[in-house]
């Protein structure tokens, strides 16, 4: 997957929100040390919240990473087709509730997310990954938009659903819910995808010992990290967690550390319809359907390589 010191241009589409900011931490911590984070632009999405505060979240992260010179743009206020759903109960009312945060020093980008992100596709010489933390709307309206720059897609790693459960109901994973009809597209596209799901993400877990080892690092973000690990992980405790579940982290450190990951290829369809399984991603496990593999599905990871390697990008402000 990954050629060694070999650069990832990449763009970072999400819902900011304290896990897609922990992601883009991790990934600005790669592109200001060795440079393979190759961020190329930040695009925003509806999804734990309304598409002002994604967007007006995602400039104050930016602003605070140093993550200043890549355009940033907003995108889909709404899904495809449904009503949007969000998730303050996780994330709070502001959507990235917890720590005060600066305010923004950058601006948003005349282009719609849909247009930079074909922009950033057309002017690359080299193939750009998508990594994809929200809702997949703005992705799946590239690629109906534009087919002719599926070649330029490296490949999408996305944070969302699971081939075993759910969290937003039974069958279906918040992001995937959000906007199945946009995630059907985008599996059906043909482009490589990384699927980071809840059977990985929910054994990504920092632990509150982490927590403190990134308090002690004593830097401008690792106090904001800190905190916002704090605030993520008072919701999960109640429901059993032992840690905070780092879910969209993971659609970032497969690509840079793919070696900690357990990754199956599997062949992978999207319910849009039903009273119980709307938002499922359904996993042909024991490929009954004969089809072949479209996602790189990742099923788990060395937990404890992956809180070193989250805490060491941290200490890298
Ligand atoms: C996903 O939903 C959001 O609340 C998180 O940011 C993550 O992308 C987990 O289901
Ligand atoms: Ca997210």
């Amino acid at each position: 997957m990954k050629e060694k010191g070999k650069k990832i241009p990449m763009i970072l589409d999400g819902d900011p929100g304290h896990d897609d900011a922990i992601a883009w931490v991790l990934a600005e911590a790669s592109r200001r040390s060795d440079g393979i984070a190759d961020i190329r632009a930040v695009t925003t999405v509806g999804g734990n919240v309304t598409l002002d505060k994604t967007t007006y979240n995602a400039r104050r992260v930016c602003t605070l990473i140093g993550l200043k010179d890549v355009p940033l743009a907003a995108g889909a206020a709404h899904p495809l087709q449904a009503e949007l759903m969000n998730a303050p109960s996780v994330h709070g009312e502001s959507g990235l509730d917890g720590p005060a945060l600066p305010e923004p020093e950058i601006e948003i980008s005349s282009l719609s997310a849909v247009e930079l992100m074909a922009k950033v596709l057309r002017e690359s010489r080299e193939k750009v990954t998508i990594v994809s933390t929200g809702p997949l709307t703005n992705t799946a309206v590239l690629l109906l938009a534009h087919p002719e720059l599926k070649k330029k897609i490296e490949r999408i790693s996305l944070m969302g659903g699971g081939v075993g459960f759910g969290n937003w109901t039974p069958a279906a994973e918040f992001n995937i819910l959000v906007d199945p009809e946009a995630a059907d597209v985008v599996f059906r596209s043909g482009v490589p995808v990384i699927m980071a799901g809840l059977d990985v993400t929910e054994r990504a877990l920092m632990l509150p010992e982490d927590f403190q080892k990134i308090r002690e690092l004593g830097n401008p973000v690792s106090d904001i990290v800190y905190q916002w690990l704090e605030f993520f992980y008072k919701f999960h405790c109640k429901l059993g967690y032992a840690g905070a579940p780092m879910h969209d982290p993971c659609a970032v450190m497969v690509l840079l550390h793919p070696e900690i990951f357990t990754i199956k290829k599997y062949h992978v369809e999207i319910e849009t319809e039903g009273d119980y399984c709307r938002g499922t991603t359904v996993a042909d496990v024991r490929g009954t359907t004969g089809k072949e593999p479209n996602a790189d599905c990742i099923m788990d990871l060395d937990r404890d390589a992956f809180a070193a390697y989250l805490i060491e990008a941290v200490g890298r402000y």
